[in-house]
């Protein structure tokens, strides 16, 4: 059965003090609407799309542009004159072929989509399904108010009696209403309270006066209730977050040295046995696989990393693979195209960007591959580089297999080294160079007979 999905996203964000709307700051690197949006996307069954609508009103153009590609449709709330006041601006857009609707806040980003799916069967398009949790210190929240088992009101704490602030069961901001229902009753919202808002939270009373049945579902978790409205709540989300991701992984047998110090800002999959040092993020789409070792200090986006591989620390990799027992490393970096084959060497200072290099290729030290094709067994000495850009176009290195570059050399690209060339040392090779033989391509040493050092003379 499909839904209708609000997200309320039209608030200020005042207090994180920043220019860009609230629900636009990333946690984990999606988004915190990002994360509603993709909550909810898993809520879909079959192929039956759910409709999504976002309530925006401040920055408007900036989060709508954001959920571009989401499918969602958009409700403008201009000006914000509360949550009710924000459902108002959907209703039309409300799908009455869905017989539930759930509302989601923009700013609770951590909410589970199996919480949000069990509310969504309490309502069963027939009761109002509040989504709660007990508190330690309410304050600010509205109140669960209760009759016996009942609930009778929501209660917001601004408007609360000192009794009612006693209560600790609040509303999340989260609920499941059969559709219809909600629609006649937003409508006849009042904003005669201390804050003169609409309050969505209103058509509680309003379903227990009309014999609706109102029930409750509790949240596994704060976490996946908690909103965001500073930075310090952001911060802290973020870390609640981490910590989650990395509880998993450890679960899933990964050794991660500590799971204080691990971020993973995408998808992180990875084999058994695999070691993970502290302070390394990992973001976009990131496979290790078995038995691979990941030292301290890296950064590792869109990247394979084969089974075996150690990679030393402080290295980046960017949309890169790593062959089967690689070392890559400390302080490497592999760009976007780098392809290690198996057991390839990258050490300190090597820059590998858009090339292929076959197994058992070695780059030990202060070098630059970029645009070429390395075959297996190339020794590439210290400080040697392509020159693989003309000023106006690249051009690609071709360096067959068992190919030994001496140090320092600059490989002029277009160029192509036969297999088992030998360059020697300094040479700057502009053509190509023929299989089997040694090569060199630079000034021969002299040795000056009777000169001398010039003296200084007075002043
Ligand atoms: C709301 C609930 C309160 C609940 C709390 C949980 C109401 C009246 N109160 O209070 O019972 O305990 O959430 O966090 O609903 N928004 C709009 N347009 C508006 C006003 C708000 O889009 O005109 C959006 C905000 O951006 C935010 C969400 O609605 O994402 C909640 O609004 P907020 O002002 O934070 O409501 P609270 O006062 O916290
Ligand atoms: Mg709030």
């Amino acid at each position: 059965m499909a839904l209708n999905v609000v997200i309320m996203a039209a608030g200020k964000g005042t207090r994180m003090k920043s220019a860009n709307p609230k629900v636009l700051h990333r946690l984990a690197g999606r988004s915190l609407l990002q994360h509603v949006l993709d909550a909810a996307a898993q809520l879909a069954q079959g192929d039956i799309a759910n409709r999504t609508v976002v309530i925006t009103g401040h920055g408007a153009e900036a989060v709508e542009a954001a959920c571009a590609g989401s499918g969602a449709v958009f409700a403008r709330q201009m000006p914000q004159l509360g949550t009710g006041h924000a459902v108002q601006q959907a209703v039309p857009q409300l799908d009455d072929a869905h017989n539930t609707t759930l509302i989601l806040n923009g700013d609770v980003p951590l909410i589970r989509a199996a919480t949000a799916q069990a509310l969504v069967q309490a309502c069963g398009g027939r009761q109002l399904a509040l989504l709660t949790i007990e508190l330690a210190d309410a304050t600010g929240y509205g109140r669960i108010v209760r009759e016996g088992d009942g609930v009778r009101a929501i209660v917001e704490h601004k408007d609360a009696s000192p009794a009612q602030r006693q209560i600790r069961e609040v509303y999340t901001g989260i609920m499941a209403a059969p559709t219809a229902l909600l629609k006649r009753w937003v409508m006849a919202l009042k904003n005669d309270n201390a804050q003169k808002e609409f309050y969505l939270t209103d058509i509680v009373a309003m379903a227990v006066a009309e014999g609706v049945p109102v029930v409750t579902a509790p949240a596994a978790t704060d976490t996946e209730v908690l909103g965001v409205n500073s930075p310090v709540q952001l911060a802290d989300l973020e870390r609640r977050f981490q910590r989650l991701q990395a509880d998993a992984h450890l679960e899933n047998g990964v050794r991660l040295a500590d799971p204080a110090r691990f971020d993973q800002r995408g998808t992180l999959v990875c084999g058994s046995d695999v070691e993970i040092d502290v302070n390394c993020i990992f973001e976009g789409r990131v496979q290790v696989d078995d038995g691979a070792r990941i030292g301290a200090n890296c950064i590792v986006r869109d990247a394979h990393i084969g089974a075996g591989a150690v990679i030393h620390p402080f290295t980046h990799i960017e949309g890169a693979t790593v062959g089967a027992g690689s070392l890559v490393g400390p302080f490497a970096r592999l760009r976007p195209g780098a392809e290690l084959g198996t057991e390839v060497h990258i050490g300190n200072f090597v820059e590998v960007k858009n090339s292929t290099l076959a197994a058992g290729a070695k780059a030990n030290h202060l070098a630059y591959l970029g645009d070429s094709t390395v075959g297996e067994r190339v020794n590439f000495g210290a400080g040697s580089i392509t020159a693989n850009y003309d000023g106006a176009n690249k051009h690609r290195t071709e360096i067959g297999n068992d190919v030994h570059v001496g140090s320092n050399c600059v490989l002029v690209a277009p160029v192509k080294l036969g297999d088992g060339a030998t360059i020697g040392g300094g040479s700057t090779i502009a053509k190509d160079v023929p299989a089997g033989q040694l090569t060199v391509a630079r000034a021969r040493q002299v040795t000056l007979p009777g000169w001398t050092r010039p003296k200084k003379g007075p002043r």
